[in-house]
């Protein structure tokens, strides 16, 4: 069993001395004053049963194993954390990244004995992992809690704040379900696959829609590093989720202007999404935004999807209004969390 070398900035013993890479360090003083061994390490290949079975979500194990063995390396071993007590479990977490961003982890699979001193040993973990990661050469780390998924979402939610992320947005998460009937589509529209139109004019029709949004993730990329990069970006980022050049579509009126665009994108076998909408600024406040969002729910019915989702932020009043004359209910809520572990400014040159 190997343990993960410590990055001395990120010691969990403020004023203390600074922990020895390759030290197993035994917790001794604990801010809820328990008094707690715990060590953290990360896991071997072999142990990936037997972690994936610490959380009863064994669904995971072929999900993480892709993620190892794919070519893109979006995780390892080493981003599997453990947290022991005496030997025995007492907290998991891993990481993740998309291929497009191997700099910017996600975080997943966070479980701990949430009847007792999941604060303390939640936050030691985190801290520990997180210090891990960044010596690993993470910027930063993104994790979402999702009321319908993560039990308990407000322990869940105390625990990353203690450990130092920051809450960066709440979204409110909508469904769709096949009622049997056609989802219809009015004729205001004209739509272009981005097979057609090419991936240079998609990307500056995100950039478009995106001005003045409401989504307050993409305000801040959009401050971060500026409106062409972070249109790029966003495109590098639906296309690592699913590429479907004949699914994406641009919207144009009848006198060939662009009105704005929709991204239908397949979850899983069972769940498609719809990941991306917008109208052009001067072209809001006539409803194409519901145009747009069922169109894209009909090409997902059209190709066999019964369920279909999407998560907006909590503060996008328009496109909510549309979601529910559109046919979806709201179920579930998330939180998305981020923690930078080195300044922003260091990672994201901010680009027109
Ligand atoms: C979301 C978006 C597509 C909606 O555009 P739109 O179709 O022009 O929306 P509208 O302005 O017509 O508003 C839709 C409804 O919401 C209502 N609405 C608008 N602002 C509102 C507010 N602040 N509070 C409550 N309701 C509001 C409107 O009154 C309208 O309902 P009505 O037809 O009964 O009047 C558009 O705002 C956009 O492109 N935003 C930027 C991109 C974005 O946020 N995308 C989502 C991230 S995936």
């Amino acid at each position: 069993m190997r343990d993960p070398p410590v990055d001395p900035s990120l010691s969990l013993y403020p004023g203390g001395p600074a922990p020895v890479p390759g030290t197993r360090y035994r917790l001794t003083e604990l801010h809820s004053g328990l008094q707690l061994s715990m060590t953290v390490r990360t896991i071997t290949p072999e142990e990936l049963d037997w972690y994936v079975g610490l959380g009863d979500d064994d669904w995971l194990t072929e999900i993480i194993k892709g993620w190892w063995q794919g070519e893109g390396g979006q995780s390892a071993p080493d981003r599997c954390f453990v947290a022991e007590q005496e030997g025995k479990p007492v907290g998991r977490v891993f990481f993740y990244n998309l291929e497009s961003s191997p700099r910017s982890q996600i975080m997943f699979g966070l479980h701990l004995n949430w009847e007792t001193d999941w604060l303390t040993v939640g936050t030691n973990l985190l801290r520990r992992a997180l210090a891990q990661m960044k010596t690993n050469g993470a910027s930063s780390v993104e994790y979402r809690i999702y009321d319908i998924y993560q039990k308990p979402p407000e322990l869940q939610r105390r625990v990353v704040e203690a450990a130092g992320f920051r809450l960066t947005q709440d979204k409110l998460r909508f469904v769709w379900k096949d009622q049997g009937s056609l989802v219809e589509v009015s004729n205001r529209l004209t739509f272009l696959t981005l097979a057609d139109a090419g991936e240079p004019a998609f990307a500056e029709a995100v950039r478009r829609v995106t001005e003045q949004t409401l989504d307050r993730d993409d305000l801040a990329r959009l401050a971060e590093v500026g409106p062409a990069r972070a249109a790029r970006d966003y495109v590098d980022i639906l296309k690592d989720i699913e590429f479907r050049p004949d699914w994406w579509l641009l919207a144009y009126l009848p006198d060939g202007r662009l009105c704005g665009l929709v991204v239908p994108q397949r979850l899983d076998d069972k769940e498609g999404c719809i990941n991306y909408i917008g109208v052009v600024p001067e072209l809001r406040g006539s409803g194409y935004g519901l145009d747009l969002l069922l169109k894209g729910t009909a090409v997902l019915q059209a190709a066999g999807w019964k369920k279909v989702t999407a998560e907006i932020d909590a503060d996008n009043k328009p496109l909510a209004a549309h979601m529910e004359r559109a046919g979806f209910r709201h179920h579930g809520t998330l939180w998305c969390y981020r923690c930078d572990l080195v300044p922003a400014s260091e990672t994201s040159p901010k680009g027109s």
